[in-house]
């Protein structure tokens, strides 16, 4: 179990935000297969003040649809604030705060994991989110901008705004998504403070997962990139875990019913001429282990109906 405030949970596996990819259909694809908790993507809370087509977008999920995260984007308490008034009119269970983001064009603004530069700053924000959110509030974190920061003393001072749980992405913003998840960096902070810690960072495979449990003391683990394509990830690290057994993968044809309903989820939200293009990108995904795949994947850029995605979809024919 896995507890966050007052939100608890039954496994200690949560869909990491990821803009782009955990929209309402790819959650709910997730859930069916065993995923128990959801983040929408990330919401920037500026462009949510002003109800941006994108943003409402965002939001956008069914009332039954729990239990589920909102992270917001931001450096100005002005428009958080706002953006949590806001988002008072809708359920959801838990209120993250993106200082993570790596990406140049939000760390030039002073948002996402730029924010671990000024640890106060940062403090004060979520001090005032705490002070005005009716759930739990979390912060996600990088282990600092690069591998001078002390991770362990920006934990510690945003564990001190009042927040339920920190969310810590095992690589600094330099690094980005390539080098080497820093396990024992995790862990000197599981050490150091109350809260639960629930970690991020190549969690692809039901034992990575486990490794991260063993090396770091984490209460939780993010699956992020390692659900991409892959459904299947959720019961199979919850099996692992349970038992110490490697799950069956699943066959040709369940790889291609799920890809077709997936397929459906999105055209179904979408529209299909939006939701079909939105979808090539998890076909390439879902296309990873297949053999001959290479002329398959050049091909799905130019794919743009349901009719002609499905007749690439039964190409995909074995395992290697
Ligand atoms: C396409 C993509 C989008 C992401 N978007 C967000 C985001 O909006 N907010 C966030 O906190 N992390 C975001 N992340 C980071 C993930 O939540 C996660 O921390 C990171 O990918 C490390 O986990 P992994 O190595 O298991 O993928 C994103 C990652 C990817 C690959």
């Amino acid at each position: 179990m896995l507890q966050i405030g007052r939100l608890k949970l039954l496994t200690p596996l949560i869909l990491a935000p990821m803009s782009g990819i955990t929209s309402f259909p790819f959650r709910i694809l997730n859930r069916q297969f065993g995923c128990e908790c959801c983040f929408l993507e990330m919401l920037n809370a500026r462009s949510f003040n002003y109800m941006s087509k994108r943003s409402l977008e965002i939001v956008k999920s069914y009332e039954d649809e729990k239990p589920l995260g909102v992270q917001l984007l931001g450096s100005e308490a002005y428009y958080i604030l706002k953006a949590l008034d806001k988002l008072s009119g809708y359920a959801f269970d838990i209120l993250d705060f993106n200082a993570a983001c790596p990406r140049p064009k939000i760390t030039r603004r002073g948002e996402g994991a730029s924010l671990l530069r000024t640890p106060v700053k940062l403090h004060n924000l979520l001090k005032s989110m705490v002070k005005e959110s009716f759930v739990p509030v979390t912060v996600k974190i990088r282990l600092g901008w690069d591998s001078v920061s002390k991770a362990v003393d920006i934990a510690l001072k945003l564990e001190d705004s009042g927040i339920d749980a920190i969310f810590v992405h095992g690589r600094t913003q330099v690094q980005g998504y390539s080098g080497l998840v820093d396990y024992k960096q995790i862990k000197n902070i599981k050490d150091r403070i109350k809260i639960p810690l629930i970690a991020s960072g190549d969690i692809f495979t039901p034992k990575l997962a486990k490794k991260m449990f063993d090396e770091t003391g984490c209460d939780g683990v993010l699956v992020a990139r390692g659900a991409l394509g892959n459904p299947w990830i959720f019961k199979e690290i919850q099996n692992f875990l349970n038992t110490g057994e490697i799950s069956n993968r699943p066959d040709v044809e369940e790889i291609k019913r799920t890809i077709k309903m997936h397929l459906d989820l999105f055209i179904n939200f979408y529209g299909e001429k939006v939701g079909v293009i939105k979808f090539r990108k998890f076909y390439i995904w879902y296309s990873r282990g297949f053999i001959k795949v290479k002329p398959l994947r050049l091909e799905v850029s130019g794919i743009n109906t349901k009719e002609e995605m499905i007749v690439l979809i039964e190409q995909l024919d074995r395992l290697a």
